[in-house]
């Protein structure tokens, strides 16, 4: 096994070395754009560790981990269009430095170039993979109509709120390292488990990614601070600080959560202010404890080495860490 720094890199040399770019440049030098703007390429890091972890070199999995990356950053050049995003990593959204137009065609062309990587692998793994990765997709698509659904709700349960962020988001961090599985051609148990382990760091991903929205550092962030809150977006932080919250503050939370404002400073800071008072913010950092913690427990029931355990134990360590 390498250590995770090195899967980044691994990953980083292959990534520049693809020939993306072709005529007509608006198709093409916004994904380009996207894929080169960076961001913690925690997805492909995982397909390559995954694949080691079964003994196969990450070599072997690079381009099912560049097809996971790809389809990643589809997703995000859509989401930013459903979140009306302006920053991502610490730059213009696509669909603001060119158009929306452009935003939903160079997706559609990502995600297509995403299943391109998949004909480099023999027929059984081709068919395993493109399986996988459909049925992942179409989950990523139905969690995030329901996040969009949940904007104009005010009735939405912790219970709904994970099926949301298990299809939007968890799925795809399994998948990435089923995906790894698959390649290295494990026994099928072995690649559920690490499914499973993915699902949940997955969840505790996502609830960050929540919290961070709110309570992250703008200078470091990459995104705008307070965008959910601005979109009314049902987060875990939302749900949680109406279930504590007196009748009265639960009340102003949620007339705060109906309006679109053109000032949203005081929306934002209002909102937070519940958050933390209500013992929401404490809520969500211990839940995110909980599924990280649940992952580990995963780790016990594989069969691998426990230097590989570590290495997966302390990937999850620091993104339950993470700042940005
Ligand atoms: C952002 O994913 C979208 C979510 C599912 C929360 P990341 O936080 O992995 O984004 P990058 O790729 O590092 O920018
Ligand atoms: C993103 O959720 C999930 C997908 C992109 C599929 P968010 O909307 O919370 O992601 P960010 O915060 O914009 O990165
Ligand atoms: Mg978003
Ligand atoms: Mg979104
Ligand atoms: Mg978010």
């Amino acid at each position: 096994m390498h250590d995770i720094s090195q899967y980044q890199d691994f990953f980083i040399d292959y990534l520049k070395k693809q020939d993306i770019h072709k005529e007509p440049g608006n198709l093409y030098e916004p994904i380009e754009y996207i894929l080169g703007l960076g961001g913690k390429r925690i997805r492909p890091v995982l397909t390559l560790m995954a694949s080691e972890v079964f003994d196969t070199t990450y070599k072997t999995a690079l381009p099912a981990a560049m097809a996971v990356e790809v389809f990643h950053n589809f997703s995000l050049v859509h989401d930013d269009i459903m979140d009306d995003a302006p920053l991502r990593r610490g730059q213009i959204t696509v669909h603001e430095k060119w158009n929306l137009n452009t935003g939903i065609l160079s997706g559609d062309a990502m995600l297509i170039l995403a299943y391109q990587y998949f004909e480099q692998y023999e027929p059984t793994v081709f068919r395993d993979l493109a399986k996988l990765f459909s049925k992942t997709a179409l989950e990523v698509c139905e969690g995030q109509q329901w996040d969009v659904d949940f904007e104009e709700r005010n009735n939405v349960t912790i219970t709904e709120y994970l099926k949301m962020i298990e299809y939007k988001t968890a799925v795809l961090v399994a998948a990435a390292m089923k995906m790894g599985a698959i390649v290295a051609k494990t026994s099928e148990k072995e690649a559920d488990l690490i499914y499973d382990f993915g699902l949940n760091l997955g969840l505790a991903f996502q609830l960050q990614d929540d919290y961070l929205d709110a309570f992250g550092d703008p200078e470091t962030f990459g995104k705008q601070v307070g965008g959910d809150i601005i979109e009314n977006k049902k987060t875990y932080l939302y749900i949680k600080a109406l279930e504590f919250s007196t009748p009265e503050k639960a009340d102003e939370l949620q007339k705060l959560f109906s309006i679109q404002l053109e000032d949203n400073s005081d929306k934002i800071e209002k909102a937070k202010a519940i958050f933390n008072e209500s013992g929401a913010s404490k809520a969500t950092q211990e839940t995110i404890e909980m599924y990280t913690l649940k992952a580990f427990e995963t780790l016990k029931k594989m069969e691998i080495s426990q230097e590989k355990k570590n290495v997966l134990r302390t990937f999850g360590e620091n993104l339950m860490d993470r700042k940005v």
